[in-house]
């Protein structure tokens, strides 16, 4: 077995039987490839290396052979290496001449060719010096291909434009290569709301925000255009998925005529069921402290049913009850805001990475999860896209 056979879908499956090929062109950036192959490898990808004379300058044939147990195309030949079939064209690192030779039409060594005769399929990655990037001639190539081909922003620092992170590229190409979710909006709403009782201080709760997080990371795995609504949180947000963040149930409540266009809305966030008045200031003794009247939160979600008719997935968290108790009130809960879904557990159940949890249907059928919160997230997901 070859060692790229060991680490396949070492991650995911998400990529699985998708046969990529991976441009590479001769950027000082084309050293990162290897490592780029062989995380699209571990989400599952079959990947078919390419390379131009020049990225042969940086990186050797066998590197390329090594991470992807593919032999490197360097040449054309009568095998017509640019007439493959595949399903997406990666080409990372793009320099500023195959992105150039690419808009006008140039097919001269096999990635160029490879490129002109699949342009729709293309995504490009440029990656070279920032006085390179802001030319004139290039962004006008760029914008010229963006009308037949997916280009990935460079992340601009010390004056260049890098190659993002794999993390970020492999995020991208998901989002692209799934139909899953594809054409579909998304809204999450994750994280720990919360309530300022002075100027300084909040009431809030443990929620770390990886619930929401995950769902939306999957969900933009899947092909959906996504966005993160997330209060307080401990976890890191993917730098893919776009956010804003809320602090307490006004806040969110003030942004619901924004949520109608979403295809499906997802509500993992714990939100604060109590609001205390707020007092100028800082709360200066237990006596004033104790002074705080608190006043009952309205319901987000139920508000949010009456504005809002699409996929709608709530969550219950109870705490020292019976699973059948649990999964009674969770229905009961399902079925007075017109939920969709509803995902229930047990605060007790639940850690930082993993949790227990009944996933109840619209009809009333269940299943049960145990496991990394990330596999549950994974779940949700695809009984969404399934149900859109
Ligand atoms: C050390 C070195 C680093 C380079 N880095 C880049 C780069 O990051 N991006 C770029 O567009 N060109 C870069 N170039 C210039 C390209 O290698 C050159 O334009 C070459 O013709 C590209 O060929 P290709 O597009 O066929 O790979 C670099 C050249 C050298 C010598």
């Amino acid at each position: 077995m070859h060692p790229s056979e060991s680490i396949k879908c070492e991650k995911s499956d998400l990529l699985k039987d998708k046969k990529l090929a991976l441009c590479v062109t001769g950027s000082i950036a084309a050293v990162e490839s290897v490592k780029l192959a062989r995380e699209l490898i571990r989400h599952g990808a079959d990947v078919y290396p390419y390379m131009t004379d020049s990225a042969l300058k940086f990186v050797g044939k066998d590197a390329l052979l090594f991470a992807t147990g593919k032999e490197p195309i360097t040449e054309l030949t009568g095998k017509d290496e640019h007439l493959y079939d595949f399903d997406a064209i990666l080409v990372a690192p793009a320099t500023a001449d195959i992105i150039s030779k690419a808009a006008c039409g140039i097919a001269d060594d096999a990635v160029s060719t490879l490129i002109f005769a699949n342009l729709e399929k293309c995504i490009f990655v440029p990656s070279m010096d920032s006085r390179m990037y802001n030319n004139e001639i290039l962004k006008e190539n760029i914008e010229k291909l963006k009308k037949f081909a997916m280009f990935i922003e460079p992340k601009m620092e010390e004056g260049k434009a890098k190659l993002p992170s794999n993390d970020l590229i492999v995020a991208r190409v998901m989002n692209y290569l799934r139909r899953d979710l594809k054409d579909k909006k998304v809204l999450v709403i994750g994280g720990a709301g919360y309530e300022r009782f002075d100027e300084f201080r909040i009431i809030t709760n443990l929620a770390t925000g990886k619930m929401g997080i995950e769902i939306a990371r999957f969900a933009y795995y899947y092909g959906a255009s996504v966005n993160l609504l997330i209060g307080l949180h401990s976890v890191d947000i993917p730098e893919y998925i776009e956010y804003e963040e809320f602090g307490g149930i006004d806040n969110l409540m003030q942004k619901i005529e924004n949520m109608k266009g979403y295809d499906a809305i997802i509500v993992p966030a714990a939100l604060p069921d109590f609001k205390p008045e707020k007092r100028e200031g800082k709360v200066k003794s237990l006596g004033d402290f104790n002074a705080i009247e608190f006043e009952e939160n309205p319901k987000f979600l139920k508000r949010l049913r009456r504005e809002y008719k699409g996929f709608l997935i709530g969550f219950k968290a109870e705490s020292k009850i019976s699973k059948e108790e649990l999964i009674r009130r969770a229905k009961e809960r399902m079925e007075e805001y017109e939920l969709d879904m509803i995902v229930a557990n047990l605060i007790e159940d639940v850690d930082r990475d993993s949790t227990k949890a009944i996933i109840i249907f619209s009809d009333g059928e269940f299943e049960e999860f145990a496991g990394k919160k990330e596999d549950l997230a994974k779940r949700i997901v695809e009984i969404m896209a399934e149900s859109l």
